[in-house]
């Protein structure tokens, strides 16, 4: 089982995982958390030059084309294998972000972007995508706060909005995958619903 975790900035996922993970280890489930960009050796060099803000004169297809690059390390080398254990993969963000910040956020043109995708994948889609739904000012004020800026944080408030609204509407598109859960809530009431909304997919153990 596959299962990714999406939002626009300071909605909370990357604090949510461990503790997803402990719960659901407890209940005896093989649960593996990863994250993107990242979630190899590769993936975690280019997320560096991706995130530093320093590069500021990257264009946006290079930033499109780094996080393919990274993709495409990360399914091979971190999720296929794992599939194929029989374990649960949950990424802390996956090619859905591409389709949000890339496609909706940067307007790289959704048709080429899903190509990219569609080649950095081999068309590896998630079971489930939970989208952490927060209001743009609040979740960047909360990254701020957390000391956790990166170099596309620094992007304007439109992007930024541009990328919350292009989630909304892929969750329209495809409901049977998307499950929004509201992270403006406090934080234990989120991680109740993530708790359930996660279980209601997992076979018994
Ligand atoms: P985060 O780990 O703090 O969520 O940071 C990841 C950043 O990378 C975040 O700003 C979203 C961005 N991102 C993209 O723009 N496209 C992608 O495909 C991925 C995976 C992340």
């Amino acid at each position: 089982m596959f299962i990714t975790l999406e939002g626009p900035e300071g909605s909370g996922k990357t604090s949510h995982i461990p503790c997803l993970v402990e719960y659901f280890r407890e209940r005896g489930h093989v649960i593996f958390p990863t994250r993107e960009p990242g979630g190899t050796s590769i993936g975690e060099q280019i997320r560096e030059i991706l995130h530093d803000l320093k590069n500021t004169e990257m264009h946006p297809r290079t930033e499109t084309l780094l996080y393919q690059a990274a993709r495409a390390q990360f399914v091979e080398q971190v999720v296929r294998p794992r599939l194929a254990l029989g374990e649960i993969v949950l990424s802390d963000r996956y090619y859905d972000s591409t389709i949000a910040y890339q496609g909706y956020g940067h307007q790289q043109g959704l048709e080429q972007v899903r190509a990219l995708i569609k080649y950095a994948t081999g068309g590896l889609v998630p079971d489930l995508t939970i989208l952490l739904d927060v209001d743009v000012e609040i979740g960047l004020k909360r990254k701020q706060k957390a000391d956790e800026w990166n170099r596309l944080d620094a992007y304007t408030v439109d992007f930024h909005r541009r990328v919350r609204a292009g989630y909304l509407e892929m969750v329209k598109q495809e409901p049977a995958r998307w499950r929004v859960v509201n992270a403006g809530r406090e934080w234990q009431s989120v991680q109740e619903e993530l708790r359930r909304v996660i279980s209601s997919r997992l076979p018994d153990v």
